[in-house]
């Protein structure tokens, strides 16, 4: 039995992390793993534009604890009213690494996100051009498509065609979460791929309603079936490199998740690394993990991999995971995937 593993330090290559006290508590646990992270832009108001990404990222590395190494790779909201040339601007520039369409109600502060999608294409074209890779909610928001089929509709209806509009755009299907979005991406050629978070490779729906409502299982795209969650788990354990680790580590206070109308997201940062170790062994497929959290983003991005290496053990027992975080004077819960994790980062 493997009980020690030596890999190239891991980035997120999707990440929530807020602003103020959120961003402050939340920061180190990902600082104290990722090299980089690329940094959701749905704060309110949006990040849109070059200015307001670059005045996020100083508050970013404001929040980093002393001597962190940790970098941000800023992205920007696309609206129908994004402006290219300053999109192009903040790119050029190495400000900005991706740019994120909110399909218009689909998620968290996506409001201002896109309707029609059609008006966004001279924008996409322009990123097209410069290579800067678009990062897509893949959910339609339709009334009458049922949540759990938003995902699977939306590779048919809107991010097929678009595929074929922009045949040389990057783009990254994000937190794929059935079947359907897997099959996608593996049939595309390398200018597609899709991130895929921890907490979507260990829980199914049946999470969401085991013995009671239980809201800190809930996100969106909202966890499918058990034949969702392994094809992802089948993926990311492959060779295939257009899969890798983006976590959706997505913070909301308890009271906020714990109410009526409860938010989406779920808060995985301080164990991301322990799960996915434990998919990887419990799939006997270790000696690819690597790959998944640390070689195949940064080789999409056209970014190298990181330079320091991280140490994980294989304990006897299981790695205590911490309940909550504070922040402020609110709580955060952590992700529990409610069985074991017997990885730890031994060199945090
Ligand atoms: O569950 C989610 N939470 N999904 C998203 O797309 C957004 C995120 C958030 O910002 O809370
Ligand atoms: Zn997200």
């Amino acid at each position: 039995m493997i009980t020690r593993l030596t890999i190239k330090q891991p980035d997120d290559w999707h990440l929530h992390l807020r602003d103020g006290a959120v961003l402050g508590a939340v920061l180190p646990d990902t600082a104290r793993h990722f090299g980089r992270a690329i940094v959701m832009p749905n704060l309110v108001p949006p990040v849109v534009g070059f200015e307001a990404a670059k005045a996020y990222r100083d508050r970013i590395l404001k929040a980093l604890p002393d001597g962190a190494g940790f970098k941000p790779l800023m992205t920007l909201y696309l609206t129908e009213t994004s402006d290219g040339a300053d999109i192009a601007r903040a790119a050029e520039a190495g400000l900005v690494h991706a740019v994120k369409l909110y399909p218009a109600g689909a998620t968290t502060n996506s409001d201002a996100g896109v309707r029609n999608i059609e008006t966004v294409y001279p924008v996409l074209a322009r990123m097209s051009e410069i290579g800067l890779p678009l990062l897509v909610h893949g959910e339609v928001v339709d009334g009458d498509v049922d949540i759990f089929d938003r995902e699977k509709i939306f590779v048919d209806r809107i991010l097929s065609p678009l595929r074929e509009r922009f045949p040389d755009l990057k783009i990254v299907l994000e937190h794929i979460t059935t079947r359907d979005g897997v099959d996608f991406v593996k049939a595309q050629n390398a200018n597609t791929a899709g991130t895929i978070t921890p907490h979507h490779l260990m829980i199914n729906r049946n999470a969401l309603f085991q013995g009671g409502l239980r809201p800190h299982y809930y996100c969106l795209p909202v966890a499918k079936r058990e034949i969702h969650r392994s094809a992802l788990v089948d993926a990311v354990t492959s060779e295939n490199k257009r899969f890798f680790l983006g976590t959706d580590s997505a913070p909301h206070p308890d009271k906020d998740k714990e109410s009526a109308c409860g938010c989406a997201g779920i808060y995985s940062s301080p164990v991301a690394i322990s799960c996915v170790a434990q998919v990887f062994e419990d799939a006997g497929a270790l000696e690819n993990l690597e790959a998944f959290t640390s070689r195949n983003g940064p080789e999409f991005y056209s970014l190298p991999v990181n330079d320091a290496d991280m140490i994980l053990v294989r304990d006897e027992d299981p790695v205590a995971v911490p309940e909550i975080i504070q922040a402020g004077s609110d709580t955060i819960t952590v992700f529990n995937p409610g069985t074991p994790l017997y990885w730890r980062v031994a060199n945090e």
